[in-house]
Order: structure tokens, then C-alpha cells, then sequence
């Protein structure tokens, strides 16, 4: 495999020393790129997903086109859920929606127990394919969402405002809910571990509807199962990056849970957060994804006082609080990569 010719990603977060502060961004491969969005037009969503060339095509894009400092791996957290026999739909106006939600125990019961490496080789097939192509230029990223935020999509059967399905299971049915996060959490290692295998550098895991729970449930329902995951997950030295939504509460905890970095949501202060955190784990963040909405003055001057919030040192990787959203025009995102690129050498 070829060697990495820009690796700050990684180092960052090891908290090695870097030249300057890396930056990537959730969502990076997208519909705000025109160039994502015609190749959409030729497929759905789940073919580009399951298609390892156009996979590869469209996470490659950000990285031609933006200049950032990884990829991460186009796919969908809830291809999980689909290879256990979920039927998914991706709905253009609506996002996601399964039509036969998981709320009781016999609908459980009829989950698949899946192998990633071969149930989902389109993935694995992706990551190579993806890797191949990168030839060395920075590294990939690959991913799957926590437990606790596929069982919601599961049993919501789509996006949710209040979350009432899942929460009463939790609350009604507390061992079936932990009996299929359990079952999650080993298919998701076992997941993560193939994707390492097949190439990828590093894996974040999605949680973003851990910021739901109370912090006593989010401990007992989501963060259990993401310590689940990290421990068996089989890597050599592939950082693992824990990206909870929503759960100032829990950092000490998250700091805690095997993860080398914490990806943090636009709420916070990342400095305070380096000050709790310490160095038990690398920060990933934190610039409100709406920002790129403004001018490229006022994104510069934004970034900046992330930049400052964070300090001198090394452990920062630089990203939005959330992914970026689609109506934003993709050179406000350049600014932004160009930004960190020229001036976050001035803190290392
Ligand atoms: O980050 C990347 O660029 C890699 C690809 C990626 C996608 N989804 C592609 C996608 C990643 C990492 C995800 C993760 C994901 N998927 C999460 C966790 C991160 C987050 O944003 O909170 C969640 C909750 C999902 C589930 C999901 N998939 C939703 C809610 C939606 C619809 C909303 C939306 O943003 O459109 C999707 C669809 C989806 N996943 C799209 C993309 C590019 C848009 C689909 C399209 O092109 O029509």
C-alpha cells in the first residue's frame, strides 16, 4: 500500500506533533458538491453506496476539489440495519425511513445475524477500491454509527422529533432494548474491524442521538455499547474518534471510554473542553456547521477563535460540530480548508 505523503490527520490524533492543525469535515461527500450531486443523479443513494467505483468517485471529490486533510468513506450508518433485513428507503424531501420498524421482541427476533466482511463486502470492496485510488495522498476514514443511534432509526423507523418508540422501549423494555444494542455493538466492531482490514487509517463512530438520553441513560443505553465496540474492535494503531451529539455531561466519561479522540458538537468551548479532557484523548471540532453560511471574512474570523479557544499544541483536529449542510456554497468551504491550512501553523 502506498505510503501516506500527508499523514497530520493521524498524528493529530495520536497527539503527535504536527506543522499545522489537520481538517476534514463531517459530510465532506455530499450534496453541497456539484460534482456529488451529478453523479447522484445518475443512481440512488444505497447503488452509489453499493457500488465501489462511484463509492470511491464521490469520496474522493472533497479531496480534489476542497484540498482536505482526509477522507472519509462514502457509505451510510444505517447499511447496518439493511444487511440485518431491514428494507431502507431513502426519501428524497424526508431522509432515511424503514417500513418495518424494530418495537417489539418478535420484529427483533427476525434480525439477521450478518458477517460485515462478507455481508457488506460492498463496503470493504469500497474502502480498497478507495484506498487504491487515494494512492497515499491522505489517509481514509471509515465509520459506523453507535448502537444507540441505529436502534433509534430502527425503532422510529425514520428521522423522529420525540423519540417515543425507542423510549419506550428503554423504559418498558429494557432487556430487549440492551439485547439488540448488544447485538449492534458486536456486529459494529466486527464491521469496524473488516474496514481496517481492507485499508481504512482511522474509525469514527457516529453517535448522534446520544444528546436524547438523560446523562444516567446515555451511559446505561449509548456509551456502554461504544466502549463495547472500541474493545473489540481489531486495529494496530488506527485511532478510533467517538463523535456524540449533544452530551456536555459526559466528555470525562467519553475521555474514558478506549477512544483516542473526542469529536465535539459547535455547543461547546473547546478550549474548557481540552482543560477537563486533558490528555487522555486527541479534540475533534468544533466550528458551527452554519458559520459557512457567512462571508469568508467572518468564516475566517469564526475559525480563528476556534483555533484560540483550542491554543498551542498539538491534539486538535479541525472540523465542524456537525455535518455540513447541503445548501452551502462549496467555496465558503475552501475558504474555510485554505484558512486553517495557512494559519493554524502559528499554533504548533
Ligand atoms: O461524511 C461523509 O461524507 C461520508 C458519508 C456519510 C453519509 N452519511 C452519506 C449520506 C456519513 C458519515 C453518514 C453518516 C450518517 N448517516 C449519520 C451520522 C452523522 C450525522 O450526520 O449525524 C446519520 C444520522 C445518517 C443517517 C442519514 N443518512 C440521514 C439522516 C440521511 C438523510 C439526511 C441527509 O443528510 O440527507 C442520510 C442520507 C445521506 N447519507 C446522504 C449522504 C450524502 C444524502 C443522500 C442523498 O444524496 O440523497
Amino acid at each position: 500500500m502506498a505510503k501516506l505523503q500527508n499523514d497530520l490527520f493521524l498524528r493529530a490524533c495520536r497527539r503527535e506533533e504536527t506543522e499545522r492543525t489537520p481538517i476534514w469535515v463531517m459530510r465532506q461527500a455530499g450534496r453541497y458538491l456539484p460534482e456529488y450531486r451529478a453523479v447522484r443523479e445518475q443512481s440512488d443513494f444505497l447503488t452509489m453506496c453499493k457500488t465501489p467505483e462511484l463509492a470511491a468517485e464521490v469520496t474522493i471529490q472533497p479531496v480534489d476539489l476542497i484540498g482536505v486533510d482526509a477522507a472519509i468513506i462514502f457509505s451510510d450508518i444505517l447499511v447496518i440495519p439493511e444487511a440485518m433485513g431491514m428494507e431502507l428507503e431513502m426519501i428524497e424531501s424526508k431522509g432515511p425511513v424503514f417500513h418495518n420498524p424494530v418495537r417489539d421482541k418478535s420484529s427483533a427476533d427476525k434480525l439477521k445475524t450478518i458477517d460485515p466482511s462478507t455481508d457488506l463486502k460492498y463496503v470493504m470492496d469500497a474502502v480498497a477500491l478507495t484506498k487504491r485510488e487515494l494512492n497515499g495522498r491522505v489517509p481514509l476514514i471509515g465509520f459506523c454509527g453507535s448502537p444507540w443511534t441505529l436502534l433509534t432509526y430502527m425503532a422510529e423507523g425514520g428521522g423522529s422529533k420525540n423519540f417515543s418508540h425507542v423510549k419506550k422501549m428503554i423504559f418498558n423494555e429494557p432487556e430487549l432494548a440492551h439485547s439488540i444494542l448488544d447485538k449492534l455493538a458486536d456486529v459494529s466492531a466486527a464491521y469496524l474491524s473488516a474496514k481496517i482490514e481492507a485499508g481504512a487509517d482511522a474509525v469514527q463512530i457516529f453517535d448522534t442521538w446520544g444528546g436524547n438520553l438523560s446523562q444516567r441513560d446515555f451511559r446505561e443505553f449509548s456509551l456502554r455499547y461504544i466502549e463495547k465496540i472500541i474493545a473489540n474492535t481489531k486495529r494496530t494503531n488506527q485511532p478510533v474518534i467517538v463523535f456524540s451529539k449533544g452530551v456536555h455531561h459526559s466528555l470525562g466519561s467519553i475521555a474514558n471510554c478506549g477512544a483516542d479522540v473526542i469529536g465535539l458538537d459547535w455547543t461547546m468551548d473547546i478550549g474548557e473542553v481540552r482543560r477537563e479532557v486533558g490528555s487522555r484523548a486527541a479534540l475533534q471540532g468544533n466550528l458551527d456547521p452554519t458559520v459557512l453560511y457567512a462571508s469568508h471574512d467572518n468564516i475566517r474570523l469564526r475559525a480563528r477563535e476556534v483555533l484560540d479557544s483550542y491554543g498551542h499544541g498539538t491534539g486538535h483536529i479541525f472540523n465542524l460540530g456537525h455535518g455540513i449542510l447541503p445548501d452551502v456554497p462549496p467555496e465558503n468551504l475552501k475558504a474555510l480548508v485554505d484558512f486553517i491550512k495557512t494559519e493554524s501553523n502559528s499554533y504548533h
